[in-house]
């Protein structure tokens, strides 16, 4: 069984050919990031114009790249929801219009189970991706960390699965992108954030882990508040000084401390949480996943604390994909799961999981 999975919930457009759940047979993916990096965050007008320009050729570089015709898809999957408005709808009325003129079974995805089900991927003759051995096992513990969430999710089985907590308020992904643009580093602020870290002394400077009283939530607006007081003290101004200016008067050093000294405690408050959840319920295995998965300093933690091993899945997995939304594709088509209606579906931005 082979699913065609469409993808434009933010600013990557996607498409991938997935067989069976666990064997990837194409991932096309094309960023508008560069679009966006002058205005330091993502335009969803610019976002949207991009999806509306490259999704045919995506699609058709799916096909090309996995050697595969219409006649040999047996589902459309297509995120409908979270995301930005304007950037579903170009992913969804291009799957619902394929559907009906080819005929095929749509099915709807939500993007943060999505991101999940990247890790189901364990085989492939593409030689640029490396993929776990394995599919994780149930009950599976599940830390999902982007650029719009931050959530721990017990997973008792497919489709079967209990939100443990989440953040109140920023995304850990969005606490990245926010604390480079305070000490002056390009969007997106993952990447750059960790490149600019290698070259820092991640012990240099102390900073607060949130304490709240749910066990299973996270907030990171406190933190990224503490790394623009402890820049405004680096450079000897006052909490009223613009945050706009204060990266100018910043050296290299000081930005590289500062990344990777935020680096280490963001990544510590995650990997606190998930080790708690971990011996609380006992999962057979462990999953991350988004794009903040993609992160090797995190990897590094939940590696030296968990007491078991993860396997971890490829970083281009990790950020927005159409391969993670085949993948969840065949899994509904496996399971008997309802088919959406490719003449009414519409999106839901604020879908939750
Ligand atoms: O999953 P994703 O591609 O899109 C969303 O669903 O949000 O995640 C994008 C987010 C951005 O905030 C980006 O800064 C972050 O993932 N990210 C990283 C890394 N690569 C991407 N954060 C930390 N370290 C990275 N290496
Ligand atoms: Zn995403």
């Amino acid at each position: 069984m082979k699913v065609l999975g469409i993808e434009t919930s933010c600013d990557e457009t996607a498409a991938a050919v997935v067989q069976d759940g666990h064997y990837l047979l194409s991932s096309a993916v094309a960023s508008s990031s560069s679009f966006h990096v002058n205005f330091g965050g993502i335009v969803p007008e610019i976002a949207a114009r991009s999806h509306i320009e490259v999704i045919i050729p995506i699609i058709q570089q799916a096909f090309v790249d996995s050697s595969l015709g219409w006649k040999d898809i047996d589902a459309i999957a297509v995120t409908y929801g979270a995301g930005l408005g304007g950037s579903l709808l170009i992913g969804v009325l291009t799957a619902r219009t394929l559907a009906i003129a080819y005929d095929k079974p749509l099915y709807a995805i939500n993007h943060v189970e999505g991101h999940v089900y990247a890790n189901f991927l364990t085989d492939t003759e593409l030689s640029e991706y490396s993929l776990p051995k394995n599919q994780p096992n149930f009950p599976m513990l599940a830390l999902i960390v982007s650029g719009g969430h931050s959530q721990l999710v017990l997973f008792r089985n497919h489709f079967d699965y209990t939100l443990l907590g989440q953040t109140h308020d920023d995304a850990l992904g969005e606490a990245f992108d926010k604390v480079a643009k305070i000490i002056g580093l390009p969007y997106p602020g993952g990447p750059s954030i960790s490149a600019k870290a290698l070259e820092g002394n991640a012990l240099a400077y102390p900073l607060p882990k949130a304490k709240l009283d749910a066990k299973y939530d996270f907030s990171f607006s406190g933190l990224k508040t503490a790394v623009l007081r402890l820049a405004q003290k680096e450079i000897g101004e006052s909490f009223t000084f613009p945050s706009k200016d204060v990266s100018k008067r910043l050296s290299e050093a000081q930005k590289a401390n500062i990344a990777a000294s935020f680096q280490r405690i963001a990544m510590e408050t995650v990997v606190d949480k998930t080790i708690q959840a971990y011996h609380e319920f006992q999962p057979a295995s462990v999953v991350i996943a988004g794009g903040v998965a993609s992160n090797l300093e995190l990897r590094r933690q939940l590696s030296e604390r968990l007491p078991i091993t993860i396997a971890y899945t490829d970083p281009k997995l990790c950020t927005d994909n159409g391969a993670m939304i085949a993948t969840l594709g065949c899994f509904k088509v496996k399971h008997n799961q309802p088919i959406a209606d490719p003449y009414t579906l519409e999106i839901q931005p604020n879908l939750s999981m």
